[in-house]
């Protein structure tokens, strides 16, 4: 008996030496410790045996379980470790890495461009009117007679102005003057409104000029606005929109809705003012046209002249982008290449 469990023992330890992993210690548990193992067979046969040799073989038995068991540990310990290394390597995350780029769209530089005149604007006081009171389908009433625009004003020639097939009298407005008639329609003085909105022109499409465009539009009637209130808003526009003084000066100019008109250049952004391309020679952009607004505009829309003032200013959003970031070609904001729209 003596001999069988030295012989079990050793089938044992070899079993051990050849287990690779924790499943074939389990194994090896089950084939030699378990109830129905070889060393408990053994134990059952015992009680055939004197009383001493059943001490010698006994102890001889534990001794050699004790063995077995200890092995069996210090194995399932280093598989243990082995295994949880191996999966801990397997699932290591990096967190240090750079996370996936995820593209997303932008703004486009028109819409934002527009958002900062507005907020500018807002900043001195002028609040944006309702979409409804500023059509980009209008009646030429709106784009044209109510301003005081005379029936033969070359503006209206359909080389300028895009007539609809809708009617006669209804076009696709070449201005967002209109707005100023809307916000007077619908509202007493103090009125100190802006409109932002999309105007088209018939056009040949060129660096300078598309067949639509961005405008927004001013409006402040009240009792003695002066012309001097018009120059200190907007040039307090200029310092908030550029972030810092730009030179710019005001050019006497004519508008039918407006007297006295003017028109607001500012530096070349391009040439610093020397002349270029982009500003046909001259070191200037026109960025907008103002004035006071007319009496006769005010009379259209039952506004008494004689109490009230207003002035008036119409900017050009696309201008305005290009003179704040550089940009030499009208065309690029519409061509919708990505390359360009990326950069903001
Ligand atoms: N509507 C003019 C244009 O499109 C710009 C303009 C000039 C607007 C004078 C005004 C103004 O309100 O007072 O060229």
């Amino acid at each position: 008996m003596k001999e069988q469990l030295e012989k079990i023992y050793e089938n044992a330890t070899s079993d051990l030496t050849e287990a690779s992993c924790i499943s074939d210690l389990d194994e090896i548990r089950g084939k030699y410790l378990s109830r129905k193992g070889e060393f408990n067979e053994i134990k059952k046969n015992l009680k055939n045996l004197s009383d001493e040799d059943k001490r010698i073989v006994g102890s001889l038995a534990n001794e050699i379980t004790q063995k077995l068991e200890k092995a069996l540990k210090t194995k399932h310990e280093e598989f243990y470790k082995k295994e949880l290394d191996a999966k801990l390597a397997k699932e290591r995350l990096d967190v240090t890495l750079p996370g996936k780029y995820i593209p997303r769209g932008k703004v486009h530089p028109i819409t934002s461009t527009t958002n900062e005149i507005v907020a500018s604007l807002q900043s001195l006081g002028f609040s944006v009117v309702p979409d409804a009171q500023s059509p980009e389908v209008e009646t030429d009433y709106y784009n044209f007679d109510a301003l005081n625009v005379p029936k033969d004003h070359p503006a209206r020639d359909v080389q300028d102005t895009f007539y609809t097939t809708i009617a006669q009298n209804i076009v696709l407005r070449s201005q967002t003057s209109g707005a100023q008639i809307h916000a007077m329609e619908n509202a007493k003085p103090p009125i100190r409104v802006i409109s932002p909105g999309r105007v088209y022109r018939n056009e040949n499409i060129n660096a300078r000029k598309n067949n639509f465009f961005h405008q927004i539009e001013g409006l402040y009637v009240d009792k003695d606005i002066t012309f001097g209130d018009l120059k200190g808003v907007l040039n307090e526009f200029i310092r908030i929109y550029f972030g810092s003084s730009r030179p710019t000066r005001f050019r006497s100019s004519f508008f039918p809705f407006t007297e006295p008109s003017a028109e607001v250049d500012v530096q070349c952004i391009m040439c610093e003012g020397k002349g270029c391309r982009t500003c046909s020679g001259t070191g200037w952009l026109e960025v907008l046209g103002c004035g006071m607004v007319d009496p006769n505009v005010l009379k259209n829309v039952g506004i008494d002249p004689d109490v009230y003032t207003g002035f008036a200013f119409g900017m050009g959003v696309e201008r305005l982008a290009m003179l704040k970031y550089a940009i030499d070609d009208i065309r690029l904001f519409f061509n919708n290449d990505v390359r360009f729209l990326k950069q903001f």
